[in-house]
């Protein structure tokens, strides 16, 4: 088998897709859309937006592609998937009907209430005056976390301290659409408390690989402080989730989640993403995404030493089971450069310099986000720019080796937290 992929997404998720992907025995060749200055390098980039989904279909039909990875949410919301299936083409990504596990939180809840998976208590709200009893009822007077239902760039989220501050969160949310539509409905949710860990799993609707755990570090600042983002960097594995844990995981969080959506007539056919809080009382589901994480994907994937073309093969065609359980080995950190500004607004358009280094540096990856080529120069085009992994033995080399290259590359504006993975070598 030697398959032509096509790849959808343009950031340091997809970046890293692509490079595994180039790693795959059973790829032949990879076309990304619309693909950035970093996959341009190992792939061919068509320029076609993520839900321009007709053009998307028509490029995979022209291309005569074997098979189709959906990066991003949106486009899984809006059912390119579907659209393709409906082609005939294979792809690696779910349904518009699945990807409601991630597009409402409201429904996902209620998958994870019918699955019996563990979460936090919650209360769903669409007026005001539902979502302060909601707030009073869940957090009294003490912390809560107040959701926007619909997407919101991972930016929906208010973890309010007491009720006060939960109150004006809903408010801005419900009343005054701080999140547009996708806040016109709420959910408002106990406050847990433990370590953060993320489990990214393939599934074709039956069958689950699980890889690699990770810790991301949505906060903009060291010592996680500060506005929520996309991400602010990632390492893996953790000491947290050993064996036992993963069965624990997998038994508990994903088996039901994979089986309840199967017995619905909707089932997953893509990446399973768990947002996990190992509480005191075992590990809880604080979310599910319908996609690979950013920037999980970019540390995972390189420790992954299974071939992903077959995983994602298996995933669309449904013969996952016959594919081996991944195995992973080593340690990966990365360190998001970011612009100034982010994650509110920010300039782009600086040059970025030093990533010549990279190249004779050992262990180490750049992977792409917000960037591009302007008369002939590589310069910021985003809010988060690179993702920058240094691989190792450990978490503590990986750790030395992302900052070493950290060190090397600069443009106007750069910041980054210094602190990634402390919590791991602490
Ligand atoms: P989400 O978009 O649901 O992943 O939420 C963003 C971030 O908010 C998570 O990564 C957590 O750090 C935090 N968060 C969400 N839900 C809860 C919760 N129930 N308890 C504590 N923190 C939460
Ligand atoms: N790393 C968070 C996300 O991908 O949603």
């Amino acid at each position: 088998m030697r398959m032509r992929v096509l790849v959808i997404g343009s950031g340091g998720r997809e970046h890293a897709v692509v490079w595994k992907l180039a790693r795959s025995a059973v790829v032949s060749e990879i076309v990304c859309a619309p693909g950035n200055p970093g996959i341009e390098a190992i792939a061919e980039c068509v320029p076609i937006p993520v839900m321009d989904l007709d053009r998307l279909v028509t490029l995979a039909v022209d291309r005569m592609v074997d098979l189709v990875v959906i990066g991003p949410e949106d486009p899984l919301a809006a059912g390119l998937a579907d659209r393709l299936t409906a082609s005939g083409i294979a792809v690696a990504g779910h349904s518009a009907a699945a990807a409601r596990i991630e597009s409402s939180k409201a429904w996902a809840k209620g998958v994870m209430t019918r699955a019996g998976i563990p979460i936090a208590r919650s209360l769903t709200a669409s007026s005001l005056a539902d979502g302060l009893r909601a707030i009073a009822e869940i957090g009294g007077d003490g912390p809560v976390v107040i959701k926007a239902d619909g997407l919101a760039a991972g930016k929906g989220v208010v973890v309010a301290g007491h009720r006060a501050e939960a109150d004006a969160a809903l408010t801005a949310m419900i009343q005054d659409r701080a999140f547009g539509a996708a806040g016109s409905t709420v959910v408002i949710e106990e406050r847990l408390t433990g370590q953060e860990v993320s489990i990214l799993a393939l599934t074709d609707g039956t069958a689950i690989r699980t890889l690699a755990p990770s810790c991301d570090h949505k906060r903009l600042g060291d010592g996680d402080t500060g506005p929520n983002t996309g991400g602010m960097g990632v390492y893996t594995p953790t000491r947290h989730v050993d064996a036992a844990l993963l069965r624990t995981i997998h038994d508990r969080i994903l088996e039901p989640a994979v089986r309840d959506l199967r017995e619905q007539g909707t089932p997953l056919r893509g990446v399973l993403y768990a947002g996990l809080m190992l509480t005191a009382d075992g590990p809880r589901v604080i979310e599910f995404n319908a996609r690979f994480g950013d920037p999980e994907t970019q540390v995972v994937l390189p420790t992954l030493q299974g071939d992903l073309g077959r995983l994602l093969h298996g995933v669309a065609t449904g013969t996952l089971a016959d594919v081996p359980e991944p195995v992973h080995s080593g340690a990966a950190v990365g360190v998001i450069l970011a612009s100034g500004g982010y994650p509110g607004p920010y300039p782009t358009g600086f040059p970025i310099s030093g990533l010549e280094h990279m190249e004779t540096m050992d262990d180490v990856l750049v992977f792409h986000a917000g960037t591009k080529r302007a008369g002939g120069r590589l310069v910021t085009a985003g809010g988060r720019v690179l993702t920058v992994v240094g691989l190792g033995g450990d978490v503590r080399v990986a750790h030395d080796r992302a900052y070493e290259a950290v060190a090397r590359i600069s443009f106007e504006g750069r910041q980054f937290r210094s602190d990634i993975a402390h919590r791991e070598l602490a």
